[in-house]
């Protein structure tokens, strides 16, 4: 086979056969398939999308281009779960729900990602926790899970690497977006996890990607055909993204958040019904709760009679993190030499929000990245943000800005000003989950 041809196929919008697309991800594997090409090809798929019988095939062409897991030498006593979110602001759900879902008898093996374009990603989150190894050697990552039954961490390079190459030559060439390659990129690494349960958070509104309901709906069902297709049972669940989730955007300050969270000393509530949505699904998919009502006790048990926050404490030590993480995170997370206020320019209820906005925000404070090869400045970000329908006065704060230098919080005072849409009339409250799709495709 020749590569060019079957990108001429692609580009003249055939349908690829089954061989032909692994004949493709073999060569991206393997190095023969210039980055030219692999370019090309997610050009022409970006333009002429792909049909469920050539997902399917690129899916499991890339989840079998590395190693793909397998538990069941472990005889772990509870099924092997995970959540992945398509990415927003002040998404801190995953430090939160791995460690409570473990609390309540799930395995969960998290394979998590970096910032991508506006949105955070939870290992830079992690690794603003000093010591915290979130690209550990496979034994480390299998212990982790057995003994504590969760563990976060980094796409290893040889879990789904053809995906790791891809991806790479997506984010430079403008084909990011893509529902065909967004469904196998995220796919085929749960499946090199080697799960047995899956749940989507995809997210809509000002701070997704996919920032339209209808979107996120096609990404949603596209998602779960494919994983059923490859017999890992997925449920996804649309969640609103119009606002940011958590009331902190930013690295160590989202940590922060979950810590306060886990600890009780502060929950956000949207974030608390987007984590307990989420949670109830995964046990429900574990079989570790009979109904949506006693997944809901079980998961509210955990998380206030401290075990979820225990899993936490646990998986940050064993993954190199401090054993008093928990009771001293202040002295172990950076803190930015700037905090101060913004004001609000006017009086008003916030009407609405551009959250990609605050992520860009957070990405000029130094948060996130510019070009691949920026370190992140882990201290950085918003907090204390206000929320949509909520009541300001003049000068009252939108949010607190951490910031490193005085110019990057004078930006990032204006770029939340801006952000913020403050007017005189009401707004009702948008329920932060929006539907669920079973994996019989039904929406509930
Ligand atoms: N997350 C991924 O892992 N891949 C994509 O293509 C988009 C989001």
């Amino acid at each position: 086979m020749l590569a060019q041809e079957i990108i001429r196929r692609k580009r003249d919008g055939h349908v690829l056969t089954g061989a032909e697309i692994t004949f493709l991800i073999e060569s991206l594997t393997n190095g023969s398939l210039s980055e030219g090409q692999a370019a090309a090809f997610a050009m022409a798929v970006f333009f002429q999308g792909m049909v469920r019988d050539e997902i399917v095939a690129l899916t499991g062409a890339m989840t079998r281009s590395g190693t793909v897991l397998d538990w069941r030498s472990l005889n772990l006593a509870g099924p092997v779960l995970d959540k992945h979110s398509t990415g927003g602001i002040g998404d801190n759900v995953s430090l939160i729900l791995a460690p409570l879902v473990a609390a309540c008898g799930g395995f969960v093996p998290m394979i998590a990602g970096r910032g991508l374009g506006h949105t955070g990603g939870t290992l830079d989150k992690l690794d603003s926790i000093p010591g915290y190894t979130s690209t550990p050697d496979l034994a480390r990552f299998r212990a982790s899970v057995q003994r504590v039954g969760c563990a976060i961490i980094g796409q290893t390079a040889d879990l789904a690497p053809a995906d790791k190459r891809l991806y790479a030559i997506r984010d430079i060439t403008a084909t990011v977006e893509s529902l065909p390659l967004i469904t196998a990129s995220i796919l085929s690494k749960k499946l090199a996890a080697g799960l047995e349960g899956l749940v989507m958070d995809v997210k809509t509104g000002s701070g997704a990607f996919m920032a339209q309901l209808p979107q996120a709906r096609e990404l949603a069902q596209s998602i779960v055909a494919v994983a059923n297709a490859a017999q890992l049972p997925t449920v996804a669940v649309i969640t609103d993204m119009n606002e940011p989730l958590a009331s902190a955007a930013g690295n160590a300050l989202e940590v922060k958040n979950a810590v306060d969270f886990l600890t009780k000393a502060h929950r956000d509530p949207r974030l608390e019904t987007v984590v307990l949505a989420l949670g109830v699904q995964m046990l429900r998919l574990g079989g570790l709760a009979a109904s949506s009502a006693d997944a809901e006790a079980k998961l509210t048990a955990a998380l206030n009679n401290g075990a979820a926050c225990e899993r936490f404490a646990r998986m940050v030590a064993a993954l190199g993190g401090p054993v008093d993480f928990v009771e001293n995170f202040e002295n172990y997370l950076p803190k930015a030499a700037i905090v101060q206020a913004v004001p609000a320019l006017q009086s008003g209820t916030i009407l609405s929000i551009d959250t990609r906005a605050i992520g860009v925000g957070v990405i000029g404070l130094g948060g996130g990245r510019k070009i691949a090869s920026d370190t992140i400045d882990a201290a950085v970000g918003y907090a204390h943000i206000q929320g949509l329908g909520q009541t300001v006065s003049l000068g009252q704060p939108l949010a607190f800005v951490h910031a490193r230098t005085p110019a990057s919080a004078a930006a990032a005072t204006h770029i939340l000003q801006q952000a913020m849409h403050i007017g005189d009339s009401h707004l009702a409250p948008i329920e932060p989950v929006i539907e669920t799709l079973a994996p019989s495709g039904k929406i509930a």
